[in-house]
């Protein structure tokens, strides 16, 4: 499914909120294998509000935002995984989204894709690093 023009709008203030490459997240033993954890920057019209997602041999990152109605996936502090912790869910309406790639695989924004963040590790650090080239 093709990004329309306001999806494309809403992913470049995203990316643009995006604090700087470098900003420290956390430790990747604070997230469980598998799991998730959410970070929020900033207040207001600048908040940004992102989660990492952990496999058990790889992390991801993500904006936090659904793309169906544009709202947090989560209910319940850092719940961004289903029961069997193999997709993201969305709470709100019930979407599935891949853990490795965020692609909404079932739901009412089947098709579409969380926005992914670039992340690095190193000795033991999950950072933002620079933002990787959009490719959806
Ligand atoms: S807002 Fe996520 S499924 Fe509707």
């Amino acid at each position: 499914m093709s990004e329309s023009f306001g999806d494309a709008r809403r992913r470049e203030k995203w990316v643009a909120r995006t604090p700087p490459a470098g900003t420290l997240l956390c430790s990747l033993d604070d997230i469980a294998a598998p799991g998730a954890k959410g970070f929020t920057f900033g207040s207001g019209t600048d908040l940004f509000d992102m989660f990492v997602v952990r496999t058990h041999d790889k992390v991801f990152a993500y904006v936090n935002a659904c793309p169906h109605a544009f709202t947090p996936l989560e209910t319940f502090t850092d719940r961004f995984l289903t029961r069997t912790k193999d997709q993201i869910l969305c709470t709100t309406h019930g979407a599935l989204f891949n853990l490795d790639d965020g692609f909404c695989t079932s739901g009412p924004c089947a098709g579409k894709n969380l926005v992914p963040l670039a992340i690095e590790i190193t000795e033991g650090q999950i950072r933002l690093t620079a933002q990787p080239p959009v490719t959806r």
